[in-house]
This record gives structure tokens, sequence and C-alpha cells, in this order.
């Protein structure tokens, strides 16, 4: 039998997630936006792309939650994207209602899902869908690490004129500008990236890094990135579904790791059939410690101030 993934939001990210999925053929996909026809449309239109691109998967839209019930995986992408000016931490209010109607609405019909938050700001978004659904949090996670990573990746191969295949790199930390690119470990071909890239050049790299869903946004004025962040999604979709075990950088919840306790934070995962099935720990230098630290604290203020502010009108 396929999997099923629910797919909420049929907006750039969604839309695309869901037909990166279907592509795929070993799952079937429900994909769901408020908007009347929007994903009717787009799910038929790939569903049609299916004796194409040889998948028998099969594709449905809907405005109603009913279709989604006992899917393996939900994908939550429905939210208000930022826009010029704005950071992900403006969204909170906005996106924490919607999150959590869409927690309620697809938890309750598949109380034995994992849920992937994709919504920003992203490391709230994830504490509010494990709040909402009263999940194990080993099954809540969401993505960030990957398309952080994936940025710093391209430009470290710019750089350095080399495939990115060639390039182990981590980033952890909040989906913010406190990320934390893990550099101590960063290698290309197993030569660590401070013999490759001299410091200044590379702090511009990690800066342009931190900055790589702003400069997005600034070309694309209306909407934000779609193609790296849905790619990075599938790829945590794909080690759930089948059971890979990939270690990757997820926005997991910390039981004591790295000396927080209770907060979701970006950090090397093994991914598998049952969610997040471990925490790597990294041997960080004292910078990157401090650096995580200091990425936690962002992420813990922005949570107490969705806990203030739109808690009360969700619980
Ligand atoms: C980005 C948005 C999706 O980083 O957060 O592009």
């Amino acid at each position: 039998m396929k999997s099923k993934v629910t797919v909420v939001g049929a907006g750039n990210v969604g839309a695309t997630t869901a037909q990166r999925i279907f592509e795929k053929g070993y799952s079937d996909v429900v994909l769901v936006d408020i908007v009347p026809g929007l994903p009717q449309g787009k799910a038929l239109d790939m569903l049609q792309s299916g004796p194409i691109l040889n998948s028998d998967a099969k594709i449905i839209g809907t405005n109603e939650y009913d279709e989604t019930e006992g899917s393996d995986l939900i994908v939550i992408t429905s939210g208000l994207p930022r826009k010029p000016g704005m950071t992900r931490d403006d969204l909170l209010d906005a996106n924490s209602k919607i999150v959590s109607s869409v927690v309620k609405e697809t938890a309750t019909r598949s109380p034995n899902s994992k849920i992937l938050i994709v919504t920003n700001p992203l490391d709230a978004m994830t504490q509010c869908a494990l709040d909402v659904s009263g999940f194990d949090s080993k099954n809540v996670f969401g993505m960030a690490g990957i398309l952080d990573t994936a940025r710093f990746k391209t430009f470290v191969s710019m750089e350095l004129n080399v495939s990115v295949d060639s390039i182990s790199a981590f980033v952890f930390g909040g989906h913010g500008d406190t990320m934390v690119p893990i550099t101590s470990t960063t290698n290309v071909g197993g030569v660590l990236i401070d013999k490759l890239i001299p410091k200044s050049r590379l702090d511009e790299i990690i800066q342009r890094t931190r900055d790589g869903g702003i400069e997005i946004v600034n070309f694309l004025k209306s909407g934000s990135a779609y193609y790296a962040p849905s790619a990075a999604v599938v790829q945590m979709v794909e080690s759930v579904l089948l059971d890979k075990k990939e270690i990757l950088p997820c926005t997991a919840y910390l039981n004591g790791e790295y000396g927080h306790k209770g907060i979701y934070l970006g950090v090397a995962v093994k991914l598998g059939a049952s969610g997040i099935e471990e925490i790597v720990e990294f041997d960080l230098t004292d910078h990157e410690r401090s650096e995580l630290n200091r990425s936690a604290d962002a992420v813990v203020e922005l949570v107490e101030a969705m806990k203030k502010n739109s808690y009360p009108s969700i619980f």
C-alpha cells in the first residue's frame, strides 16, 4: 500500500511540495487549501502529468479535511509569506492562528501521523503544532536546516568551483538571523573549510546564507522562496516514509541536548519511520556553542510572545 501525505497550503511552497512528492510515485497526496478550486485545479493538473512522468500515485485537492483522514504525514505550509522589509518573526500572530487551526483539523483525523511544519516563523510554529496536537515530540518537527544548509553549500560550491556533492556541512539553530553554520565540521572532500576559504570571505558567505530567504523575497517582491524549500521538505518526507534514517539538520524538540530543554531548535537528527529517532550531538567549538545559545534565546523569546499573545485565543 502506498503512503499518504497531506500537504496543507496550495500556494507556491505547498503546491511545489505536493508536485515533488507526487512525482516520486510512492505516496498518495491530498492537497488542502481554503481557496475554492485552487487545490482541486492544481491537483488535477498534477494527476494528469502521471502518465508522462510514470507516477501511479493519486493526488486530490480539497477545501475540506475529511479526505486527509489516515495520513502518515501532514506537511503544513499554510500561512502568510513575507513581503520585502518583513522578518519571519513579523508573521508570528497571524500564522500561529492559521497553524493551530490546521493542526486541530488534521491531527484529530490522523492521530498516528507525523507533522512537518514549514510555515514561518518556523521554530515557534513547530512549538505551536506540538502544543495543539498533543503528539509525542518525536513526531512533530520542522523544515529549515536542510534549506539553510543547501544555501550555504550552494555558495561554498560557487566560491570553490566544486561539486555541491563534495561539500559536507550543517547549519544549526533557529531559522532566522541567528542561524549557526557549523564551520568546525564543514569540509570539502575531507578538507576543512577554514583551510580553503579565508575567514573574512567565509563570514561573507555565512551572512549571505543568513540572508538567503530575504534575498529571494526581494527579487520576487510578493512571496518567498519555494523551489529549494520544497526540495528540502521532500528530503525529510522521504527519510520518514522510506525509513532512510538520514542524518539531517531539522528543527527538533530538545530534551537536554546542547544544554537546552523544552524548545525547538535546528540540530542534526536521525530521521526515519519513527520520526526524530535520535538527536545527534556534535562536538561544537565554544564559539559555535555560544552562537547556538544566542539562537535558542531568540527562539524562546518568540515562543513566549506567541504564548502570551496568541495562545489565549488558540486554547
Ligand atoms: C526562506 C523562507 C521559506 O528561508 O523561510 O526562504
